[in-house]
């Protein structure tokens, strides 16, 4: 109980310290930030199959590689930024979750650096599974273990809460671009890059 208020206390404080054009927190489940990042999840779930595949061609991967990237760090900034922050002012449990998260967030963008810099197709390959199984071994974790666990500890008014925190600071960030026709967009994803290092 004590721990639901504090959390919701946590929650409007930020919010309050955002700007204001995004303010009203309707309690909808829709936008708990539990749902949102699920959502954000099934895109990458999707991308990181390919790019694990045996039978992909690595022309399939750099396609899945060049979407994967961008899309992964437009959705690791606002969740490090709300969604972690709120964890590691809560629970021990929660905030050593929150933690690992980060740790996880930092080596899969050190990763994506490490593959752009590879200098022949076999060690691309290799470094883009490995990256890819990272990633998926973080969302699975998240999915069974953390959101779960910030269900029990937020109430939905909370996460609504945070979910309007998550959008609003997505929204500052330019949309990656996400089409397999731009392959060349790496001045966008290293924009979204710089950013998650900031
Ligand atoms: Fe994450
Ligand atoms: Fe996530």
């Amino acid at each position: 109980m004590k721990k639901k208020a504090t959390a919701a206390k946590a929650a409007t404080k930020k919010s309050a310290a955002a700007p204001k054009n995004n303010k009203k927190s309707k309690t909808n489940a829709a936008g708990d930030i539990i749902e949102l990042i699920l959502k954000d999840h099934k895109p990458l779930k999707k991308l990181i199959k390919v790019l694990k595949s045996e039978k992909a061609e690595k022309s399939e991967k750099e396609t899945a590689f060049e979407e994967f990237a961008p899309l992964l760090l437009w959705h690791a900034q606002p969740e490090e930024k709300v969604l972690y922050v709120h964890m590691k002012e809560d629970s021990e449990d929660l905030r050593v979750e929150g933690y690992e998260g980060d740790m996880e967030h930092a080596l899969a963008s050190q990763m994506i650096d490490e593959v752009r810099a590879s200098e022949n197709d076999d060690q691309w390959m290799a470094r883009v599974k490995v990256l890819a199984e990272l990633v998926e071994h973080h969302i699975k974790e998240e999915e069974e273990d953390m959101l779960p666990d910030t269900r029990k500890a937020f109430d939905l008014e909370a996460r609504v809460q945070m979910g309007d925190d998550y959008l609003q600071l997505r929204e500052e960030f330019e949309m990656p671009e996400l089409s397999s026709t731009n392959r060349s967009s790496s001045k966008k994803s290293k924009n979204a890059h710089e950013l998650h290092l900031n």
